[in-house]
């Protein structure tokens, strides 16, 4: 930041996050109710997510806590991979219910693709057993009431993976909310960039169906929504948004059926050389024979048909307005959000990558009307969404009964509601018009939620 020193700091360090975290885990130590016996874990889908996420820092870092018993994966190439990749000794199924029934887990964990998540979901609460998925909870609003009915049938519960909610920054815009700090909040605009590098990810893959991940709307935007949702503590009302696919699919100048397969590597801005990429040569590549999922698939294939631009408007239950955009292929990856209040307003910037150099800290503004500014700075420098990822990891795994004063921690409700809004705003893309959350699922929507 320039002009540093003309503006008044108030610094809320690494160090005192740091400390914070500390603390928590500690007292994680001490109170895991799966003491002297570990939480046996079943897991289902086992990409890089399962294994990166969850399997490898599970046995490096919780296993005095949890262990795994069954992975299951309809890949039998990836599951073996995955198996000693994680480095466990569990059996493997690629049929779900056998797994179920051999091995009966505490705690099933999700990380299929998202249009799959519902079925696990469901049989998992059926047979007994809590669930933690990743997000998106699911890809549509028949799939989310189905979830909705299976959890009020059952005496287990879900949990929705927002790791989002467990970054410093975040956090500490969630503290001023709740301080009331800029008043009561009108308007939120908040607009997110996903860069050239990561953009067309999503392209590459079963993102770029529809069918598989409910577009980025419902598949990345899930992740914003619910911020917001969890940022306001109010619930998404009515939706109306827009969106167009410019730059990619059926848009691009050539196509091929993958990067390697391409004639026109020498051309295409967005080449990627999976084979550089040594662990995605042995997750996908070496195992496309079982199930055809190409990892680098072409960006400009004609079947994609989600969106490469977003732009929604939201209504809050409380009244607060939102706007939102998503774009795919920016300059830099990050976000920009502001809370404009009845007395001031809180802003933000976060640049999570970008070509030039970065600070070690990313900064919120808080401007209270007729004030000078006030600067909060919070360290970046931490690994995993600036140590939010193990936050989360030591409240799923070492110590579920953590006190939870932000209300980090989220559950099926918060999962719909979140990708409620992405469902609405893609029916309000086809229909040209407004979208009451209401009309989707059963749940009654509230302007204020309980703390
Ligand atoms: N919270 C986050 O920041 C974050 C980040 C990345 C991914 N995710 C989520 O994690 C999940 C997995 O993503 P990924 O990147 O690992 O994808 P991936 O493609 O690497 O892995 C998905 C796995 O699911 C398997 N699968 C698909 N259908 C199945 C079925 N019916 N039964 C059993 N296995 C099946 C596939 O074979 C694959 O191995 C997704 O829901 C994604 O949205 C969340």
């Amino acid at each position: 930041m320039n002009n540093i020193n003309r503006r008044k700091f108030l610094t809320t360090t690494g160090t005192l996050v740091a400390g914070t975290v500390i603390t928590n885990s500690l007292s994680g130590l001490s109170s895991n109710v799966y003491a002297g016996n570990k939480m046996k874990l079943a897991a289902v889908g086992t990409g890089i997510r399962q294994t990166d996420m969850f399997g490898k820092k599970l046995t490096k870092d919780y296993s005095d806590y949890v262990e795994y018993v069954g992975l299951c994966d309809i890949n039998p190439g990836r599951l073996e991979y995955a198996k000693n990749y994680i480095g466990v000794n569990c059996p493997t199924f690629t049929d779900f219910d056998e797994m179920m029934r051999n091995v009966k887990p505490d705690k099933l964990i999700v990380t299929t693709v998202d249009s799959e998540h519902d079925q696990f979901i469901v049989k998992g609460l059926e047979y007994g057993v809590d669930v933690i998925t990743e997000k998106p909870m699911t890809t549509d609003e028949i799939k989310a009431q189905a979830i909705l009915d299976a959890e009020r049938r059952s005496k287990n519960s879900v949990i929705v993976t927002f790791n989002y909610r467990y970054s410093p920054h975040r956090r500490k815009i969630k503290e001023l909310l709740m301080e009331n700090a800029i008043g009561k909040i009108t308007s939120v605009d908040f607009h997110w960039y996903l860069d050239t590098e990561h953009g067309p990810r999503y392209f590459r893959r079963w993102h770029g169906l529809r069918e598989k991940g409910g577009t980025l709307l419902v598949h990345k935007s899930t992740h914003h929504f619910d911020l917001v949702n969890w940022w306001l503590d109010s619930d998404p009302d009515e939706v109306m948004a827009y969106g167009d696919l410019e730059v990619f699919g059926s848009k691009g100048p050539f196509r091929s059926k993958s990067c390697r397969a391409c004639e026109f590597k020498d051309k295409c801005t967005y080449f990627y050389d999976i084979t550089q990429d040594e662990r995605n040569m042995r997750l996908y590549v070496d195992n496309e024979h079982y199930d055809g999922y190409i990892r680098d698939a072409c960006i400009y294939r004609n079947e994609i048909n989600i969106y490469d631009k977003m732009s929604v408007q939201v209504k809050y239950k409380n009244n607060v307005l939102l706007n939102y955009s998503l774009t795919t292929y920016s300059p830099y990856e990050g976000y920009r959000i502001a809370f404009n209040g009845t007395e001031g307003r809180i802003e933000a910037w976060i640049h999570e990558r970008q070509t030039w150099p970065m600070e070690e800290y990313d900064e919120i503004m808080l401007i209270r009307n007729f004030e000078k500014p006030e600067y909060f700075r919070i360290s970046n420098v931490e690994a995993g969404h600036g140590g939010g990822d193990k936050r989360m990891l030591d409240k799923l795994f070492k110590d579920p009964n953590q006190s939870d004063p932000l209300s980090q921690s989220a559950g099926t409700r918060d999962g719909c509601m979140s990708v409620l809004t992405g469902i609405a705003a893609r029916k309000s893309i086809d229909t040209g018009k407004p979208v009451l959350v209401s009309d989707l699922t059963d749940l009654g929507l509230m302007e204020q939620r309980p703390k």
